[in-house]
């Protein structure tokens, strides 16, 4: 008997990011080759986005996806969240060249407060919450603040872009595929001081400290290439990166309904490895047939510390910038 349709909410859906995640949604690549999904997309109410959201919706018609059950399109968040199992919130401005992505915050914050107030009021019993808008620790906690509903655990923000990159770096460097670079995991915020932790990662089963061999390059090359990834892209293409983003979306929530997964996600940090409690932070976690677990049993040297200590500060940072936005 054919699958119940799971209705996916995704935000900003007329953006680049979105452009390029539909497609793959409706094709089956996030939530498996036999479940229908049934697409409820969110554009800001103007006449420009709902336009362009009417002709990305032409295009998945004209893909006749077998899994592609229905489409709404919105600009009303009400709408777009109704009975969504999963809510993807993407819709928001990107940083432009010599940004940080911090310097977001005061617009894009205020996004996530009306949106979780929507999601809590309107969603599935089930649903959870995925936020890729920048800065996506802080905003996550923006709207995981509204809710009254839903767990807070729901609700969780992209590192999944981070770890996909620090692995294919290490790959690179150590002249072999991706699929031999496990055990790489991000911890903290989605920003240039995020920890990608080489220090346990493996290269074909052995310490990737080991294969690599080089400390300095690891420290002093690796680390800041993986943190300024993102700036490197907005520099090349002249707009924020899009497919891959797209494609990391898709490993998190693909990952996060998949049991015995074990991969990098942004989560209420509860005071685990030494964040603030209250901040989201980057974490591995093993995905479970009722949600996640946490691995809390990595244990970590001076230098790992000293970096989470760094990027624990810039999240409670960002979290007193936005103090007006929390309730
Ligand atoms: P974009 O400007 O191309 O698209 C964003 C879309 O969101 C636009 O169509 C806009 O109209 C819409 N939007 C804005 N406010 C909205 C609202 N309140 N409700 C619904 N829709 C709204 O940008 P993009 O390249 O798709 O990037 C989107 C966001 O994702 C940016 O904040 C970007 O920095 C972030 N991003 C995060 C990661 C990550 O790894 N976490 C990676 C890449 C990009
Ligand atoms: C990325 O990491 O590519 C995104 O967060 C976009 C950006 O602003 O860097």
């Amino acid at each position: 008997m054919a699958k119940k349709p799971i209705r996916v909410a995704v935000t900003g859906a007329a953006g680049n990011i979105g452009y390029a995640l539909l497609f793959r949604i409706a094709s089956g690549a996030m939530l498996g080759p036999d479940q229908p999904v049934i697409l409820q997309l969110l554009e800001i109410p103007v006449e420009g986005p709902q336009k362009a959201l009417k002709g990305v919706a032409m295009e998945l018609d004209d893909c006749a996806f077998p899994l592609l059950q229905d489409m709404i399109l919105t600009g009303d968040p009400d709408v777009a969240f109704k009975d969504a199992s999963w809510c993807l919130l993407v819709g928001s401005k990107p940083r432009g060249p010599g940004m940080e992505r911090a310097d977001l915050l005061k617009d894009n914050g205020k996004i996530f407060i009306a949106q979780g107030q929507s999601i809590d009021r309107v969603a599935a019993d089930d649903a959870r919450i995925a936020v890729v808008g920048n800065p996506c620790n802080t905003n996550v906690m923006i709207a995981a603040n509204q809710a009254k509903r839903l767990p807070k655990d729901r609700f969780t923000a992209m590192v999944r872009l981070d770890e996909n990159r620090g692995r294919a770096q290490l790959a690179k460097k150590a002249g072999v595929s991706v699929n031999d670079v496990t055990d790489l995991f991000i911890y903290g915020n989605h920003s240039p001081t995020m920890f990608a932790d080489f220090t346990h990662a493996k290269i074909g089963g052995k310490p990737a400290a080991e294969v690599i061999g080089d400390e300095a390059w690891l420290k002093n090359e690796y680390l800041p290439t993986v943190g300024k990834r993102g700036a490197a892209i907005i520099e090349a293409r002249g707009q924020s990166s899009a497919a891959s983003a797209a494609g990391a979306l898709i490993d998190h929530v693909r990952d996060l309904t998949t049991p015995g997964k074990v991969h990098s996600v942004a989560i209420n940090s509860e005071g685990r490895y030494g964040f603030a409690e209250g901040v989201w932070a980057g974490m591995p976690v093993r995905t479970t047939e009722s949600g996640y677990d946490v691995i809390e049993s990595y244990a970590m040297d001076d230098f790992a510390k000293s970096k989470i200590a760094i990027t624990n500060d810039e999240l409670v940072g960002e979290r007193e910038t936005v103090k007006d936005l929390l309730a």
